[in-house]
């Protein structure tokens, strides 16, 4: 299977375009720089997420390549994500409100923050893909790291990061990036995941 074809998939072929071509992108154009407009578009499309009572317990670093934060984050990656991340062009660290600050102001449904992030996250990630854009969600990377290299308080949890850019040639890539994106793509079969009238008997 060759990159182009990864999406969509059977299943997928009748979902919103920007969903059924979605798929987590390994290798990124490393010259691609995304333009202040689009960052600022693609956190409007987290901004304007839903979430328990309309708490928005999300905040992000926003960390375009060769900036002096992108640089910071990059030397805490994992292993498996120090080769591709650094090529995108900008990654955004998803960070959740997960308690009341020293003033007591919090979110009053912190039980559903990270549903929330989550959601914020996603919506980000479709507004790129109708920019053209590929985006890759990751969590392999030291955490408490980024958290105290980028003075996050406590009552913030940092999640995920978002890498975002264009997607680049697998031939100008290490082999093991470019293997990645030849991984089959699998999912649960429906019958797996919708229940009806009781838990385990399949919806339909
Ligand atoms: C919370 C989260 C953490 C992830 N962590 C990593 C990671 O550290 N490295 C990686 O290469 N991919 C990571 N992924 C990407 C998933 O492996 C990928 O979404 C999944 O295999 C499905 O593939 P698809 O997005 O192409 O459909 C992560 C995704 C999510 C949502």
């Amino acid at each position: 299977m060759t990159a182009a074809k990864r999406a969509p998939q059977p299943g997928a072929e009748d979902l919103t375009e920007h969903l059924r071509d979605r798929w987590s992108v390994s290798v990124f154009d490393p010259a691609h720089e995304l333009a202040d407009g689009e960052i600022r578009l693609l956190l409007e499309a987290a901004r304007w997420a839903p979430s328990a009572g309309n708490s928005q317990p999300w905040s992000f670093l926003v960390l375009p390549r060769g900036s002096a934060g992108h640089q910071t984050f990059v030397t805490h990656l994992s292993r498996g994500n120090s080769g591709w991340v650094p090529r995108a062009s900008a990654v955004f660290v998803a960070i959740a409100q997960v308690a009341e600050d020293p003033d007591g102001n919090g979110p009053k449904w912190a039980d559903y923050s990270f549903y929330d992030l989550g959601q914020a996250a996603a919506h980000l990630t479709v507004q790129a893909a109708s920019l053209g854009l590929s985006s890759h969600q990751f969590a392999g990377f030291d955490h408490g790291a980024v958290a105290a290299a980028f003075g996050v308080p406590d009552w913030w949890k940092v999640m995920t990061g978002i890498a975002v850019g264009l997607h680049g040639d697998p031939a100008q890539v290490d082999p093991r990036d470019a293997e990645r994106e030849e991984r089959e793509r699998v999912r649960r079969p429906l019958e797996e995941i919708a229940y009806a009238d009781t838990w385990g008997t399949p919806w339909a």
